[in-house]
């Protein structure tokens, strides 16, 4: 593979870092691509001594009464005896109530060596949880990038109720998504990075257990800032091969098997369904397959992860309102978030095989597209079995054909689980909004994996139904399926359709149409890609 463009002007894409940039400290990518300047390391020493710009301490409500009369009960979650006094007297003024995201900034605070003191609250303590941490940690940093402070020392709250080591990770994670904003392609982009990000932790900890979670925690958040660049781009800057070529490139930086195959490759393997949603396009397709093979690992599962790759998606023939079509660049959402998953895997290394395919293309509505009722004849899973014949209703429900061969092609790679990621229907954000991904699932024991998977990765999916009624609403009279399944439950019907193609195999379909893109700027992420799918798919995958 050759190189991908990745400087655009002087604004610089993902690109490599030394090991060593993000060594100290103890956390490391093993050269892996970085998106900021930040560098990351943890401290055991006391806080009042850190000669920082700014040292963010998280404050919780301890106020367990409700009512009106039941007022606000800061505390700090640091037993730092300076830092205690210095914030004493605002604590006490009832003006900071420690309300999730909410911030008080301090200057030249008293007894401390730090130019500025920023308590962040957390909310009510008895509700405080590890993802509370990470959304505290990444609000601390998207607070310090547009005040131009260069540097923050974030001290890691001291409650029973949050373990170190997930709590270490989940800071550094929220940091390093936090510090990332959208904007490589502004001519005049200054970049306000946080360039130096320090944990600060009391001596007496597990300080293995620290630096072990503050390590994964980079390498994790690193990948979700990789798919959330890719996510962004436009449909002109990431065609399908050129995301077959920041994959290639991805690969080959963290030791990945990688190939990347076209048209000939869909020929030679009768993707019929795929194909069909790209021969409307001058933009030749990409399949993109991945493999993550441990040492030594020779039985056990073998897991499939597919990704929906729709680098644009205008609806084709039966093209989409122009109302919001610039935002279908990010139909290859699904892909990005496998893409990102197997990088984290790959310098993870858990103790199972897994193989990644992503089905990239462009769904465009040019003379050699294909027509509503046309009919299309998937991959077959081998010589014994026919593909199966699927009616085109809509060729705006694209994403199911690519991942139909997409799924058949990993059962066929010796893939004895899947799990499927997509931008896959406008009802899944109907049915479930801005707040939850959808998950489906033909097997509960493979289902409950991924649910358990939830509580480390502080994602939110919401497990929608599968059944006998949705598949009929999708029977062909001239094939055997239709590609849509009418007005409504258009989530279900589309996963139905999808479960025709994972056959037997143990399966998880993720709807992310309504995650993947951050309508409004959070406290703790920015507009725009969020890199959903990343930290649960790679939870899931070490369960294993
Ligand atoms: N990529 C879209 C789904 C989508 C919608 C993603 C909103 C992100 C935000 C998908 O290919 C699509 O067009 N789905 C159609 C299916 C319909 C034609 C059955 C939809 O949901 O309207
Ligand atoms: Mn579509
Ligand atoms: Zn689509």
């Amino acid at each position: 593979m050759t190189g991908f463009p990745c400087n655009v002007g002087k604004i610089s894409t993902p690109r490599l870092s030394s090991g060593a940039e993000r060594a100290e400290g103890g956390s490391s990518t093993a050269g892996g691509e970085i998106i900021g300047d930040m560098r990351t390391q943890t401290s055991f020493a006391p806080l009042a001594g850190i000669e920082t710009e700014l040292l963010a301490v998280l404050a919780a409500d301890t106020q367990t009464a409700k009512g009106p009369e039941a007022k606000a009960l800061p505390v700090l979650l640091t037993a730092d005896p300076a830092v205690q006094a210095a914030a004493a007297a605002v604590l006490a003024s009832g003006e900071f109530k420690a309300g999730a995201n909410e911030f008080l900034l301090l200057h030249a605070p008293a007894g401390l060596k730090a130019k500025r003191l920023l308590i962040v609250g957390l909310g009510k303590q008895a509700k405080a949880t590890v993802d509370k941490v990470r959304s505290a940690a990444g609000s601390a940093v998207r607070y310090t990038k547009p005040r131009a402070i260069r540097e923050l020392v974030f001290a890691l709250p001291e409650l029973d109720l949050l373990p170190v080591g997930p709590s270490s990770r989940a800071a550094i994670e929220g940091a390093l998504v936090g510090d990332y904003d959208a904007d490589t392609y502004r001519s005049d982009r200054k970049d306000l990075s946080v360039q130096s990000f320090t944990l600060a932790v009391v001596a007496r900890v597990d300080k293995a257990a620290v630096e072990a979670g503050f390590a994964e925690g980079v390498i994790i958040a690193d990948s979700q800032n990789f798919t959330r660049v890719l996510v962004n781009e436009p449909g002109n800057k990431l065609t399908p091969t050129i995301m077959g070529q920041r994959a290639a490139a991805m690969a080959s930086e963290v030791g990945l098997d990688c190939e990347v195959h076209s048209t000939s490759k869909l020929k030679e393997l009768k993707m019929g369904a795929f194909w069909s949603v790209s021969q409307g396009s001058e933009e030749p397709p990409a399949l993109i397959v991945l493999r993550y093979e441990p040492k030594g690992v020779k039985d056990g599962p073998v897991l499939g992860l597919v990704g929906k790759g729709i680098t644009f998606d205008s609806g084709g023939i039966s093209i989409k309102p122009g109302q919001d079509m610039e935002k279908m660049k990010y139909d290859m959402a699904g892909g990005a978030a496998m893409l990102g998953a197997m990088r984290a895997i790959a310098l993870l290394k858990p103790n199972v095989r897994v193989v990644c395919v992503v089905c990239a293309a462009e769904n465009m509505p040019d003379g050699k597209a294909q027509k509503p009722g046309d009919l299309q004849t998937a991959m077959p899973f081998n010589a014994e079995t026919p593909g199966k014949t699927i009616e085109i209703i809509n060729t705006d429900a694209e994403g199911r054909l690519v991942l139909a061969d997409g799924l058949t092609y990993a059962r066929q790679l010796g893939a004895t689980h899947l799990i499927d990621a997509a931008t896959l229907t406008g009802a899944c954000v109907v049915a479930l909004g801005m707040v939850n991904a959808g998950a489906f699932s033909n097997n509960d024991e493979t289902f409950d994996k991924f649910n358990a998977a939830l509580a480390t990765s502080g994602e939110k999916f919401w497990r929608l139904p599968l059944g006998d009624e949705y598949a009929e609403m999708i029977k062909s009279d001239i094939g055997d399926i239709k590609n849509t399944g009418g007005r409504w439950g258009g989530a279900s019907t589309a996963a139905e359709f999808l479960k025709v193609f994972a056959d037997e195999t143990p399966w998880i379909h993720l709807d992310i149409a309504g995650m993947a893109w951050v309508e409004d700027s959070r406290p703790y992420i920015a507009k725009g890609p969020s890199g959903v799918g990343v930290r649960s798919i790679l939870e899931w995958v070490r369960s294993y």
